[in-house]
């Protein structure tokens, strides 16, 4: 999003880890955002495309078990430093293409929780069937997206962040995207000020 792009085979569009000082400006309560989405106490959890774990080490907090799932194993490491640090001991850190979901997930889960990836997933209904592959019955699949706004509106700390204007995804395209994989939307939920939450079942 504002750094280069790492060279990695099957590095999704636009989905560089940004610098934490403007991320966590924009996520002051990742607890919030998770409870937003449904996530509850006791589940099992896939964190798809967990970046630096600023969202796993709450989601490992709140739920069971949970795997988190990068293709960038320097990005896993800062995640796992982070909840070492923080004595949290129920997350399993796994390097991998998030396509290949079915084969990094030793069982089904009960929540897959994406943020700020899907828009830059170019076969979005394939990443669709292999969340939903790891599902357990009545799982649910949660994807955080910016909001389609020019990238020039989305300010924080002074700069426009974000993908860039073309990447981003209303909630009727990401709808679009996924219910053909037969998970249907559940909820949409509004997260301020420049995100919004799309919940699949
Ligand atoms: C913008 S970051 C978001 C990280 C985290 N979900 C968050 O919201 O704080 C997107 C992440 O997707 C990862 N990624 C990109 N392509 C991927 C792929 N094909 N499979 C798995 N992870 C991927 C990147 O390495 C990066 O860490």
């Amino acid at each position: 999003m504002n750094a280069a792009a790492p060279s990695f085979p099957g590095f999704f569009q636009g989905t560089e880890m940004p610098t934490a000082g403007w991320w966590e400006a924009l996520w002051p309560d990742p607890a919030g955002v998770l409870a937003a989405v449904g996530l509850e106490p006791g589940m099992e959890v896939v964190d798809l495309c967990c970046g630096d774990g600023w969202f796993t080490l709450h989601i490992a907090k709140l739920g069971r078990r949970v795997v988190a799932i990068d293709i960038d194993p320097d990005l896993l490491e800062v995640a796992r430093h982070r909840l070492a640090e923080n004595g949290v001991t129920n997350c399993e850190f796994v390097a991998g293409d998030a396509y290949e979901l079915a084969g990094l997930v030793p069982r089904p889960v009960d929540f897959v929780y994406m943020a700020n990836a899907f828009h830059g997933v170019p076969d979005q209904p394939r990443l669709t069937r292999a969340v939903r592959d790891t599902l357990k019955p009545g799982g649910q699949f949660a994807i955080v997206n910016w909001h389609r706004r020019p990238r020039e509106e989305t300010v924080i700390l002074g700069e426009p962040r974000g993908p860039t204007t073309e990447l981003r995804l209303s909630p009727e395209q990401t709808v679009k995207a996924v219910e053909p994989s037969g998970l249907k939307l559940a909820r949409l939920v509004e997260i301020p000020p420049y995100h919004y939450g799309a919940v699949f079942e």
